[in-house]
């Protein structure tokens, strides 16, 4: 079957918007970023790219090595616990874990969170104590110089993340004597969707570079680092998963001068990904509703918007989003409309300036390329009630599961004086 008549039969088989991620795709992308590192790298699989369980479950198993998680939430937890992750797999992040959250991860078995500050490192411990256990702790660092040209960056400016490394040295005996937390390592993540790989490569630099001084601070040896990430892969766009073909003798050589035994696994490395993994094994399937003209304009109102594809626009989302039509109007002749979903705001336009087929209408078949990365779960999913999209999970020509997120509201009964 050809990749467009199965697309065709799926949307038949399961209506519009529908999601389709296909397996072999995410199991090329997992090999391709292993491949691009040292053997002796672990690759955490970032959840809030898509928590589909499915795909989170074949990141873990696959052929070759397989992916950990990083988690930022119970909710993550949940997905990764399912998804067959042992939880001493679990990485668990985020400026704002709350005491509850720390207290259900550490009862669940999680024994490795990233500190983002001070407060952060004594609730964890304060969880972990209230089980009779010790956390594995990897200190959050923002480092004070910016190096990426590209993607978006999460440090070298004031933010919520993590500590100041210039702060790092003045903490560190306070740092060490936390009760219930054991100073693992560090975590650095320092930008998102880095597709020129010098500037990745030099950024990886940096952070290596970083952490052996912040080690030196600190006078703890790391036994984990995580150097972050910032795999490129396209956004509801055409295009391919940017290569990275110099990064692994380029980190080799970083490694050799700063952390001479990393080999022997001291301390281990880590990165971690979530679009490079799962971008582009995504496709969205939208359907024409009306095609219609507004002053001169042409608007394709299609059952997609931003309640389907679009929260995101803050990690690095460039619009117009590009779109392959599946339609009997066929790519003769072509005009230019505006991508429109079916919300009431103007706010809800997936792209200007579309090249569409002139004959598209009302029926007509929309396929968005590489939606597999920050799709349902990062867009306004509630807003204005519509039900979410729905999701196949597909290898090759079997389909392997759909679903659909729902969302309830429940009820809490209220107690009150005179009841
Ligand atoms: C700490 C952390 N890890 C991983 C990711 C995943 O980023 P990406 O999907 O670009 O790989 C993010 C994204 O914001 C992040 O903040």
């Amino acid at each position: 079957m050809t990749d467009r008549t199965r697309l065709r039969a799926l949307a038949d088989a399961y209506g519009t918007p529908l999601y389709v991620y296909d397996l072999d795709r995410l199991d090329a992308a997992r090999r391709d970023l292993f491949g691009w590192l040292p053997d002796e790298f672990d690759v955490f699989y970032a959840l809030k790219a898509n928590p589909h369980t499915d795909l989170v479950q074949a990141l873990r198993e696959g052929d070759g090595p397989g992916c950990r998680a990083e988690i930022s939430s119970t909710g993550e937890l949940a997905a990764a616990l399912q998804a067959g992750h042992d939880p001493a797999d679990i990485l668990y992040t985020g400026p704002g874990k709350t005491a509850g959250e720390l207290r259900e991860a550490i009862g669940q078995g999680v024994r490795l969170f990233s500190a983002e500050s001070l407060t952060d490192l004594e609730r964890i411990g304060e969880a972990a104590l209230a089980h009779d256990t010790v956390a594995d702790c990897l200190l959050r660092v923002n480092d004070e110089t910016a190096r990426a040209a590209t993607g978006v960056r999460m440090t070298g400016r004031p933010t919520q993340f993590g500590f100041d490394s210039e702060t790092i040295a003045g903490l560190a005996p306070r740092l060490r004597a936390v009760p219930g937390t054991s100073l693992a390592g560090l975590h650095l993540f320092t930008q998102s969707n880095a597709s020129d790989e010098a500037a990745l490569i030099a950024e990886f630099r940096h952070t290596i570079d970083t952490a052996a001084r912040v080690e030196r601070e600190l006078g703890v040896p790391l036994r984990l680092l995580d150097i972050g990430g910032g795999f490129a892969s396209p956004y509801g766009q055409h295009g391919e998963r940017t290569a990275y073909p110099a990064l692994r003798a380029a980190l080799e050589t970083a490694l050799d001068t700063h952390f001479p035994r990393w080999r022997q696994g001291a301390p281990r490395l880590a990165v971690e990904s979530g679009r490079y993994l799962v971008g582009d094994c995504g496709t969205l399937l939208a359907s024409v509703g009306n095609v219609k003209t507004g002053r001169g304009r042409t608007f394709v109102v299609l059952d997609a918007g931003i309640n389907t594809f679009g929260g995101l626009s803050g990690l690095g989302r460039i619009l117009p989003v590009s779109v392959r039509i599946d339609s009997d109007a066929d790519a003769g002749q072509t005009q230019r409309v505006t991508l429109a979903g079916p919300l009431c705001t103007p706010g809800d336009t997936l792209g200007r300036d579309v090249e569409v087929p002139v004959g598209l209408g009302p029926g007509d078949l929309v396929a968005i390329p590489n939606t597999g990365a920050y799709g349902p779960t990062a867009s306004l999913l509630m807003f204005l009630g519509r039900p979410a999209p729905a999701e196949a999970v597909v290898r090759a020509d079997d389909v392997v599961s759909v679903s659909r997120i729902e969302h309830v509201r429940t009820y809490r009964k209220v107690e009150r004086e005179h009841d």
